[in-house]
């Protein structure tokens, strides 16, 4: 078991590139079931969770290959097997991924039940209605989603709130169903859009991707995909965050500031001084932090996973600010991390009222997801009075490749030790 030891106060100063997005190659990596063949997609960031979704389908009967620049070939000639385990799935959510291409595939996916996670219920109940209109016979049994299906029909689905695996998984079943399907109440996330973007190339019929319906008409053949994933807006996020609590000036390379406008209008008024040009931003952390309100939303609003670093940035800022989690029910766990290391903040319900103060304090604390590990690391580099330690670190391994070399790179002192 390793941590993350960091002693704070470093001004973040420099360049940084940002890795492919996560939530985008674990879908992505998942359509290749879609078709046999060698795929190739570009930009896959070393993550746990990738491991993860190789590991599966491995088991499956896929081939991985890494390249050398950072591209996964994936062969999915034959896929013997149709069934993600307990073992695995509750590791990696996401897992839930594999059920729409199984099922395109094979007709049949059996796949374990993902279950609460530290973050929220979570449930799966919209992917599994939605499959159920396309004419899938779903059964839940001891634990497990077993699916079967003859041929699958093209359906006319609302989503009851924008799910992004959900919409994924149901776009990966409608491109090789028998008809159109309509899918309706979308999410818009980038990484819905980057992953329509990729079933086109390989042959499949989609339009309005990135809107909140998006239309599918079936085909009946597909081929293999060569993509570039998207660039990591939750990562850019975090270095954003990063140089506005250090009085930092980085620039941060290969990111996509379209799909950040929610957060650099609210870091700018915090008072960062940011700019962008296609692919890059720089950004300069102010001398004195305004505090600022913000909602959780689907994209295009703040997103979700950047709701804990925003409020360890609130936790130095001058006066108070409300922060609102409108995402998932119990996204407020590294709350009490934070006010180990000194921060003063009350929760309501979703709202968190946060009192900033001069300074965060070093302690040694503990991760409990993967965004809230980042969040900890963010309150340690600020912390000017010593060392802090963050345990339990496997969470961020899970998707930031990198972090601490990265930010090494920025002229952080903060290295990996031995817990
Ligand atoms: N929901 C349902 N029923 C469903 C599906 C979702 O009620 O069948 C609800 C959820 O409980 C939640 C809301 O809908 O309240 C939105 O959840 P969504 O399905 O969009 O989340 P997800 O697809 O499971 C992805 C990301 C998360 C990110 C959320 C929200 C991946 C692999 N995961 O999760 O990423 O927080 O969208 O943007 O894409 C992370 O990377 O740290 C992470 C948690």
């Amino acid at each position: 078991m390793k941590k993350i030891v960091i002693e704070g106060g470093n001004s973040l100063k420099g360049s940084v590139r940002i890795s492919g997005a996560k939530n985008a190659a674990l879908p992505a990596i998942a359509a290749c079931i879609l078709t046999g063949g060698w795929h190739r997609i570009h930009q896959i960031p070393a993550l746990r969770d990738i491991m993860t979704i190789q590991t599966i389908m491995s088991s499956m009967g896929s081939t991985f290959q890494e390249n050398s620049d950072k591209s996964l070939s994936i062969n999915t000639d034959n896929i013997f097997e149709h069934e993600a385990s307990y073992d695995l799935v509750k590791t990696m959510r996401a897992s839930i991924l594999l059920l729409g291409p199984l099922i395109a595939r094979l007709g049949r996916a059996r796949i374990s039940l993902p279950g609460g996670c530290a973050i929220g219920a979570r449930p799966v109940n919209l992917h599994l209605k939605a499959l159920t209109a396309m004419g899938v016979d779903m059964r839940l049994e001891h634990g497990y989603i077993n699916a079967e299906v003859k041929s699958l029909k093209g359906a006319n689905i609302f989503f009851d709130t924008p799910t992004v695996t959900g919409t994924e998984n149901i776009m990966m079943a409608a491109v090789m169903a028998d008809g159109r399907s309509v899918l309706n109440n979308c999410a818009k996330e980038p990484e819905v859009v980057d992953l329509a973007d990729m079933l086109r190339k390989m042959g499949a019929e989609i339009e309005g991707d990135g809107t909140d319906t998006i239309i599918i008409d079936g085909v009946k053949e597909l081929k293999p995909a060569d993509h570039a994933i998207i660039p990591d807006r939750i990562e850019a996020g975090t270095f954003m965050i990063a140089s506005a609590m250090t009085q930092g000036d980085i620039t941060i390379q290969n990111c996509r500031p379209d799909h950040l406008y929610a957060v650099i209008e609210k870091l700018r008024a915090v008072g960062a001084e940011i700019e962008y040009g296609e692919n890059k931003f720089s950004i300069k952390g102010p001398g004195t932090i305004n505090s600022v309100d913000i909602t959780t939303m689907p994209f295009p609003g703040f997103p979700t996973d950047l709701q804990a670093q925003f409020m360890t940035l609130m936790c130095i800022a001058q006066g108070s600010s409300i922060i609102e989690e409108t995402i998932f029910e119990n996204r407020f766990i590294h709350v009490s991390e934070l006010e180990r290391m000194g921060a003063d903040i009350t929760i309501n319900g979703n709202q968190a009222l946060v009192r900033g103060r001069a300074n965060l304090l070093a302690a040694p604390v503990m991760a409990t997801d993967l965004r809230a590990s980042a969040s900890l690391i963010l309150a340690g580099l600020a912390a000017v009075d010593g060392r802090t330690e963050v345990h339990r670190i496997y969470h961020l391994d899970r998707g930031y490749e990198a972090l601490e070399e990265k930010f090494r790179a920025l002229g952080a002192n903060i290295r990996r030790e031995e817990a």
